[in-house]
């Protein structure tokens, strides 16, 4: 494998070479975010691996989003740099408890969001991400029972948004229930004229105290278009990279974890397996690769197609 700067130039010209096209979530490093042709939240990257002409999709992010690609574009070839980089959520939900759970409230239409795995995508009527999740919720008629899953502290903020009463599955992202509110109210009394602006994967008692809650890219929109100047983000720190670019001139603090870490910050260690070396050696061997039974990818085609169809 080649390194530094030779790296850097060989995955550039590896990608030309094979009609590759990298995506990336903006929770990975700084260094694949420059090396990506599109980094977005989950919604944006679905848009992007679904409409995608290259022959490659290398995608950089979790297992599910591989999968993701995968499903929306099944006919190109989809790798990803480390196929054991998982999800907290996604981990959350074994199959036949899920089926268990479908089974006691038949009647319920099942909302799962993206971060699940394929299996479970396959037994969803409708997707949704933290970008969509209210207005996929508001789309099912009002008398209708519904499922949501598998994220809980997504689930209480949309049934607190759209007054209606979910059967949640009690799944949370392990990086986004780690942010500390007493060191968060610590920086608020530090900057009293900071806004608070949090993932709604955040708990309750995080997003009560939040000035505005939205996905990664509705964070990153609210502090270009704020006239405010300073702000405590409590998301995954990967998305100060693109934070910092777009505002260089404001003061952005990343939220502390409960935690002390390396960067005292909350960081996904999945999201963190993306290195450069495993994204250059995935270009190159085309390895490892995503791969579905059509039994499964074809009911989740049809529950991410609908969640694509509202959300256009
Ligand atoms: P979004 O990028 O859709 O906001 O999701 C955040 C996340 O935790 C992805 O794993
Ligand atoms: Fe999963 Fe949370 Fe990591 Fe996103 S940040 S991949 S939701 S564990």
């Amino acid at each position: 494998t080649p390194k530094g700067v030779e790296l850097i130039t060989e995955i550039q010209r590896l990608k030309k070479e094979k009609n590759a096209v990298i995506l990336a979530h903006y929770y990975v490093d700084g260094e694949i975010q420059e090396l990506a042709d599109y980094v977005g939240d989950s919604l944006g990257l679905s848009q992007a691996a679904e409409k995608t002409e290259a022959d490659l999709i290398v995608f950089c992010g979790v297992h599910f989003m591989g999968e993701t690609a995968k499903i929306l574009n099944p006919t190109k070839k989809v790798v990803v740099p480390d196929f054991n980089a998982g999800c907290s959520l996604a981990d959350s939900v074994p199959v036949a408890e899920f089926v268990a759970l479908k089974a006691a409230h038949p009647d319920a239409i099942v909302v799962s969001y993206i971060n699940c795995s394929a299996d479970i995508k396959a037994m969803t009527d409708i997707i949704c991400t933290s970008s969509n999740a209210v207005q996929i919720v508001e789309s099912i008629p009002a008398d209708r029972e519904i499922i949501f899953a598998p994220d809980a502290n997504l689930g209480r903020y949309v049934a607190h948004k759209t007054g209606r009463n979910l059967i949640l599955w009690e799944g949370a992202c392990m990086v986004h229930i780690d942010i500390s509110l007493e060191k968060l109210n610590t920086l608020k009394k530090e900057y009293p004229d900071a806004l608070l602006i949090a993932h709604p994967e955040c708990k309750e008692v995080i997003l009560k105290e939040a000035d505005y809650v939205g996905s990664t890219t509705a964070l990153l929109k609210f502090v270009e278009t704020s006239p405010n100047s300073t702000f405590i983000v409590a998301t995954e720190a990967g998305i100060m990279h693109k934070m910092k670019q777009a505002v260089p001139h404001k003061h952005l603090i990343p939220a502390p974890a409960n935690e002390q870490n390396t960067c005292a910050c909350s960081e996904c260690p999945y999201m963190k397996m993306n290195t450069l070396e495993k994204l250059y050696n995935a270009l190159y061997y085309e390895l490892p690769e995503i791969n579905l039974e059509e039994s499964i990818r074809v009911p989740a085609y049809k529950a991410m197609k609908r969640m694509l169809e509202i959300s256009q």
